[in-house]
């Protein structure tokens, strides 16, 4: 079968590891894999802290309400979806487009996009501008076709979790085809893990923890199941 199907077929969410180190190249494949996800309007929205020191990652694996597989990974990646990096990401990219001697046209597009985006993408004090945005874009559709953009803190976030989960989605996978398992986690104390890693709640949501080491031998590989296809595919 082809490579990537095999990886994606074989994954499981394994729930105990062996002590095993990961290399720094290693770690690297791994994360470069999942910035590499599609993200919306390329924001990347995310940052991955990934906790490996013997001390932390036992702090961590404690706010994750000490599941297992949290206790024996050999390093626990917390993905967060993340606001903040927003307005420098996308300076980022246009400072790249000029280097890599885009159009003036491209560029000019490119900032109108994103200034656009800033607009639209500011809830504003006590999410004021949201509501008067949301007002707007109502009406509006009541006379055209538009998408709806993400107006409030909490849209924001149900916004960066899409790309981040993506992200976490590809990590997954690579670690797989690089000979790691993983195990995806939304059981932990997302108001202490933020604490411990100094998010702000403003700019920061943790979307989950992915435990990654190498499947121990006493793991129990119970049978993988899934809704039939035909519950889950609708063709038109
Ligand atoms: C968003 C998300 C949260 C999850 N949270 C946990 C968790 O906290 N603890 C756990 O042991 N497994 C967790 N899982 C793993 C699922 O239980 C597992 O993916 C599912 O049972 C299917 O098994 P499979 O991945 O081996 O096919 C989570 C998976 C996802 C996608």
């Amino acid at each position: 079968m082809h490579e990537t199907l095999d990886a994606i077929f074989q994954r499981r969410a394994v729930k105990l590891f062996e002590p095993v180190e990961i290399s720094e190249g290693l770690r690297e494949q791994i994360l470069n894999a999942a910035r590499h996800a599609p993200s919306s309007f390329n924001s990347q929205p995310y940052k991955f802290y990934w906790v490996q020191s013997a001390a932390k990652k036992a702090a961590v694996a404690k706010l994750c309400l000490g599941q297992k597989p949290a206790e024996t990974a050999s390093a626990l990646v917390v993905a967060v979806a993340d606001l903040e990096s927003l307005s420098a990401t996308a300076q980022g990219q246009l400072q790249w487009m000029r280097w890599s001697n885009f159009s003036e046209k491209k560029i000019r597009d490119y900032e109108r996009t994103a200034k656009i985006g800033r607009i639209l993408f500011m809830p504003g004090p006590f999410g004021i501008f949201a509501a008067i945005k949301r007002a707007l874009f109502r009406a509006l559709n009541l006379l055209k076709v538009i998408g709806m953009p993400p107006l409030s803190r909490q849209d924001l976030f149900k916004w960066a979790t899409k790309s981040t989960s993506l992200a976490c989605q590809n990590l997954m996978i690579a670690a797989e085809a690089l000979g790691m398992n993983t195990c995806p986690m939304e059981g932990f104390d997302a108001r202490r893990l933020s604490q411990y890693l100094g998010l702000s709640r403003r700019h920061h949501e943790i979307v989950m923890v992915i435990a990654i080491g190498k499947k121990s031998s006493a793991h129990d590989d119970s049978p993988q199941w899934r809704r039939p296809l035909h519950e889950t595919e609708i063709v038109l």
